[in-house]
């Protein structure tokens, strides 16, 4: 596993980059605009209020608790043009993935697409759907719209999770390198893996009760008093760490295996810990807001994948009732 640190703003980059990234969400307006900034060739593909919103203001990005940045050298582009980049970055939600793929793959563009979706039940449609051509990576970022229109952010430290990249099997190539590079003169620590799948589906495991939880604190934050909830959401991430491994034969990384093995009483004092700043329990509320439907989309995912190697998972079962009624 190589790790690459950060250089923001390089003027002297040697690698520019024809880039198009294919939703204009909280992600994909981050890295358009970073890797813009860092002097590749950018284009944003918008739609809806989002493309009037983006096509009056320009894309504008804030770190947060920081200053907005000057507007981004991003063109706003409405549909896939013909001409030909060297890199598509897919950045949408898990339910609207095919429908992005349907697009990309309709296009006269040959590219290489690099999906950084999440994703819980491994990387086959998108093989399918796209062949050589697919790249696979995970945001390090954490991001949202601002009520005043513009993009908050916080990177997050390498230690903890830094933008991860890979071929969907087997060792970073040349190309992965090339985007890693790309990534990492953009801001964002970067990490190329071996194991790509192995490390989605272990992000999916805890990530989607992570996300129903979230869903469940956004329609009522006093449910993050709730001590059955909590310990609900601990079960169901024990559950997905147990799929992985009866299902991949492993889990990647190997901390967090550790981590979902702590005795139950550990785990509810690390999610009681995690809620106590008043800060995180606001940040828990908000990202509830934008994750149900692609909470939901995962769950159903890892319930599938349970289904095949024979196992439940009744805490997970639950905290889906709970974000769908
Ligand atoms: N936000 C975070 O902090 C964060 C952190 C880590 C990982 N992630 C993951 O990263 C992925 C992307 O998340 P996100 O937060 O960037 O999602 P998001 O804010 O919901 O952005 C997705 C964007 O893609 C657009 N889109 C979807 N399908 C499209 C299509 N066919 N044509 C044009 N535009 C389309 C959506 O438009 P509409 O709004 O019109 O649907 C939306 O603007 C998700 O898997 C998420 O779980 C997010």
């Amino acid at each position: 596993m190589t790790v690459l640190s950060s250089k923001v703003g390089r003027a002297d980059i040697v690698t520019a980059m024809r880039i198009l990234v294919f939703g204009a969400g909280a992600l994909g307006t981050l890295y358009a605009a970073r890797l813009a900034m860092a002097g590749n060739e950018v284009a944003l593909l918008a739609r809806g209020r989002r493309l009037d919103a983006l096509r009056e203001g320009g894309v504008r990005i804030r770190p947060r608790g920081s200053r907005t940045l000057p507007p981004a050298p991003v063109h706003i582009v409405e549909r896939m043009t013909d001409s030909s980049h060297d890199l598509v970055i897919v950045l949408v939600r898990r339910h609207q993935a095919d429908e992005a793929l349907r697009v990309v793959t309709a296009a006269r563009d040959a590219s290489d697409v690099l999906m950084m979706v999440n994703v819980a039940s491994g990387y086959e449609t998108w093989r399918a759907a796209l062949g050589a051509r697919l790249l696979v990576g995970f945001a390090g970022a954490v991001a949202g719209l601002a009520p005043d229109g513009v993009l908050e952010y916080e990177v997050a430290p390498a230690v903890f999770q830094p933008t991860v990249l890979g071929e969907p099997a087997g060792p970073p190539s040349e190309r992965v390198h090339r985007v890693a590079r790309a990534l990492a003169d953009a801001g964002f620590p970067v990490q190329t893996r071996d194991d790509m799948e192995d490390w989605q589906y272990a992000h999916a495991a805890w990530i989607t009760p992570f996300m129903l939880v979230t869903a469940i604190a956004a329609r009522d934050p006093d449910r993050l008093e709730d001590k059955a909830l909590l310990r609900l959401w601990m079960g169901a991430t024990r559950e997905g760490v147990r799929l992985v491994r009866e299902a991949r034969g492993r889990v990647r990384p190997r901390a967090l295996s550790l981590v979902a093995g702590l005795p139950a009483p550990w785990l509810a004092a690390i999610s009681r810990g995690v809620l106590a700043p008043r800060r995180m329990r606001e940040r828990f509320v908000s990202a509830g807001h934008d994750s149900r439907t692609e909470g939901l989309a995962l769950a159903a995912e890892l319930a599938a994948v349970a289904a095949q190697v024979g196992l439940s998972l009744p805490d997970l079962e639950r905290l889906r009732a709970l974000a769908t009624a």
